[in-house]
């Protein structure tokens, strides 16, 4: 069937305003709202038994892999190792007895995704993919697939499938925890809460279109732009500079905020906007206290925080942009959003080809 636009102007913007709808389905489909538990189908894989579980994935599904690995450290006390499916593929990995590999495509296509998975199979190791096209050569050599519900996605800068990557890796870490005991019931319920209420903030963090908008239109003057954030929000910054790269041309780059002071901090000048993902929380005063040395060469700031993190940094910050408060677990998922948006209206603004950006395709399928 054709798939239309609708409303939007672009695929990309539809495909971002359809993330509360998709990212509930992809939930739903492994979290139960009225047992409010995370129930996985028979995959045949014993979870409690995994002695590491290495991601490999390319691009955006990549940074999906990065904050995995946050998720099943924290919650499941799980082994993780992350990389790039084409450093993967050709390193030569030693790979551990019982392991799962875990890779993550949006087409299932992807052949660096591809080959990592065929090198992890030949190393013994269980395969568990996670696709949005089930009738894909990844999901078809995989030993188990998961797949996320966003439905086709046709602007070639991944949105919505990223998200709901997200939705489902939060789901297997909390399935992971429970199989290896490392969650206790409690805290598994109020993590699950909180998963079941992403859709409904997500929609509110829609609601900052406009002033995203405004933001935009002092980014686009920009040539270079860094993002900062720190524990499960770093990758959020890489997704970040990843959007507004493809697709409005900026140069930009992510960073850890900690690692700023070894290096990108001897590019700020207030020509240079730093963009910074920075949640309440134990972290927020180191992230704060990068904001305050920002500032202090004359740095332009978007702050993206929680009404309590604005109210503690957001005074010398250029731009804030007020996300709901949420369990830090979820950050990543809500944190996404204004990423998409800034770098959709900018590159609007900049006349680029937002859904066929130059030079890119929507799934890299040879070498
Ligand atoms: C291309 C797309 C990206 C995508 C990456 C991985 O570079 O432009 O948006 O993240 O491939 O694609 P996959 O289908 O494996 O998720």
């Amino acid at each position: 069937a054709m798939i239309g636009k609708g409303e939007y102007r672009h695929f990309m913007q539809k495909e971002i305003f359809e993330q509360p709808a998709v990212i509930g389905d992809s939930l739903h489909s492994f979290l139960d709202p009225l047992s409010g538990t995370v129930q996985l189908p028979d995959l045949g894989i014993d979870f409690s038994a995994i002695s590491r579980i290495t991601i490999s994935a390319c691009g955006t599904a990549y940074f999906a892999g990065l904050i995995a690995k946050y998720w099943f450290e924290q919650i499941a006390r799980q082994p993780v190792e992350v990389d790039i499916a084409s450093e993967f593929r050709y390193r030569e990995a030693p790979m551990p007895e019982s392991g799962l590999g875990l890779f993550v495509s949006q087409s299932g296509e992807t052949i660096d995704t591809l080959e990592a998975l065929r090198y992890a199979k030949r190393c013994g190791q269980t395969i568990l993919s996670l696709v949005n096209v089930p009738e894909s050569a990844i999901a078809r050599e995989s030993d188990a697939v998961l797949q996320t519900l966003a439905g086709p996605e046709i602007g070639v800068a991944s949105t919505k499938a990223f998200t709901t990557q997200l939705t489902v890796l939060a789901c297997l870490a909390l399935a992971t925890a429970r199989a290896r005991g490392s969650i206790d019931a409690a805290r598994e319920a109020a993590l699950s809460q909180a998963l079941l209420e992403v859709p409904a903030r997500v929609a509110e963090v829609l609601n900052h279109d406009t002033t995203i908008r405004m933001i935009a239109a002092d980014m686009m003057e920009a040539r270079d732009v860094l993002y900062l954030g720190r524990g499960s929000l770093y990758p959020i910054a890489l997704e970040g500079a990843l959007k507004l790269k493809e697709i409005s041309y900026i140069h930009a780059e992510g960073y850890a905020a900690g690692e700023m002071k070894h290096g990108p901090i001897a590019l700020i000048d207030e020509d240079v906007p730093i963009v910074v993902c920075a949640p309440a929380g134990p972290l927020f005063e180191k992230t704060a206290a990068n904001v305050q040395e920002v500032i202090a060469r004359g740095g332009k700031v978007i702050l993206i925080s929680d009404a309590e993190g604005i109210a503690r940094a957001g005074d010398e910050a250029a731009h804030v942009i007020e996300l709901p408060p949420v369990d830090p677990f979820v950050a990543p998922l809500l944190y996404t959003l204004p990423m998409q948006l800034l770098a959709y209206h900018t590159a609007v603004l900049k006349g680029t080809d937002v859904d066929q950006p130059r030079n890119l395709a929507k799934a890299v399928t040879v070498e």
